[in-house]
């Protein structure tokens, strides 16, 4: 069990700054994800924490004691990478041990560990097979288990799961998230994915160019993104921008998406947005939160007119996709609400949940 700290990190390759200057702490006992872009700093990050990287500058700590000149196999922490590495001419249970054996582990407690690890990962049936008569998910828990029986301090993955199928990533994801619940060892873990950032993380962390955007729970991440790339990232299918003014409405104000719709700020955030009326801002809104009319007199200002161009039933819900003043905005409705492209429909904005992005600063007002 172990805290990790980050203090200001900087990785300088030949002629790429790859990691700029972050800092977090990671409590004992937490699952966090990194997650962002292809090559905004994830693996970097998590391979200095394992020091298979040195840090340019800046510090990493592990309960409290800075380990940069420390080498990885003293930092007692083991790492997952995406392609398992497991030794094809070794048994599961070989493979498993082969670390204790190589630190001349008791055979009794050799065979307790890797016992134990089995049991939590299911594979007690397959400790005599080779890697090549497992499937990928299989496999994956070996290499997961290889990890779990030298109980480090802290557990890295680095894309563990991306090549597994669907299907099968989906399984693990919840498989990795019942071991962690089992043995909560502190846990790095890297994903471009951000639906396994959310589903897994008691924090997510939103890296973007080398840089941390924000780091919060998945429900923070969610409803309070900080800025405009961050409320792009988080969610699926991605948040709706639209190019908007703020207007003044009365005392409070509005939000003018086209010439025919504007729609009312609600109260509560009339203080908050005032510096910015008559300024163009970016309108964000999830598309789960332009849904069918409910009937009721305060979402009667809410509502518009949309002709979709495009229809996609899931089968619990439909998105469909329209233009509004030459931007495409997809609403999440009800499968039955929908007749077909090119048919007028009713929507309503769920304006409780928009946000307000400052198009020169990028960040949410
Ligand atoms: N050994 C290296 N030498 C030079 N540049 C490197 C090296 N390793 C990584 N980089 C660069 O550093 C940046 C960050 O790379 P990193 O591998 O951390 O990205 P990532 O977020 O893990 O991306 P991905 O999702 O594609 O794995 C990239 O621009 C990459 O090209
Ligand atoms: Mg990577």
């Amino acid at each position: 069990m172990a805290q990790v700290s980050l203090r200001n990190v900087v990785k300088d390759f030949d002629n790429t700054q790859a990691v700029r200057g972050i800092s977090l702490d990671i409590a004992d006992k937490e699952f966090v994800v990194l997650v962002g872009p292809s090559g905004c700093g994830k693996s970097t990050t998590l391979r200095m924490i394992a020091g298979l990287e040195e840090v340019t500058d800046g510090e990493i700590r592990v309960d409290g004691e800075v380990v940069n000149d420390v080498p990885p196999k003293d930092r007692d922490m083991a790492m997952v990478f995406q392609n398992y590495a497991l030794y094809p001419h070794m048994s599961v249970f070989e493979n498993m041990s082969f670390g204790l054996r190589l630190k001349h582990y008791p055979k009794d407690e050799i065979k307790r560990r890797v016992g134990e690890a089995a049991r939590i990962l299911d594979l007690t049936e397959l400790l005599d097979r080779k890697p090549r008569q497992l499937s990928g998910g299989q496999r994956q828990r070996v290499a997961m288990g290889r990890a779990i029986v030298r109980n480090p301090k802290v557990f890295l993955f680095d894309e563990p799961l991306s090549n597994l199928d669907a299907k099968l990533r989906v399984q693990m994801r919840t498989e990795i998230k019942r071991v962690h619940q089992k043995v909560k060892t502190t846990t790095v873990y890297v994903t471009h994915d951000q639906v396994e950032a959310m589903t897994l993380a008691d924090r997510v962390v939103v890296m973007n160019h080398g840089i941390i955007e924000q780091v919060g729970t998945p429900q923070e991440l969610y409803h309070n993104p900080r800025t405009r790339f961050v409320a792009g990232f988080i969610g699926s299918p991605a948040m709706n921008f639209i190019p908007c003014r703020l207007e003044q409405n009365g005392a409070g104000l509005k939000v003018r998406l086209s010439d025919a719709l504007a729609l009312p700020v609600p109260e509560g955030r009339t203080e908050r947005y005032r510096a910015a009326a008559g300024r163009d801002m970016i309108f964000g809104i999830r598309p789960e939160h332009l849904t069918e009319p409910r009937g009721g007199a305060r979402d009667a200002a809410c509502e518009f007119s949309a002709a979709p161009d495009v229809v996609e039933p899931m089968g619990m819900e439909t998105m469909v996709f329209f233009g509004v003043n030459g931007t495409e905005v997809c609403a999440r409705v009800e499968p039955s609400s929908v007749t077909g492209p090119g048919q007028s429909m009713r929507l309503c904005a769920n304006v409780s949940h928009m946000h307000l992005i400052d198009p020169d600063t990028r960040l949410v007002i």
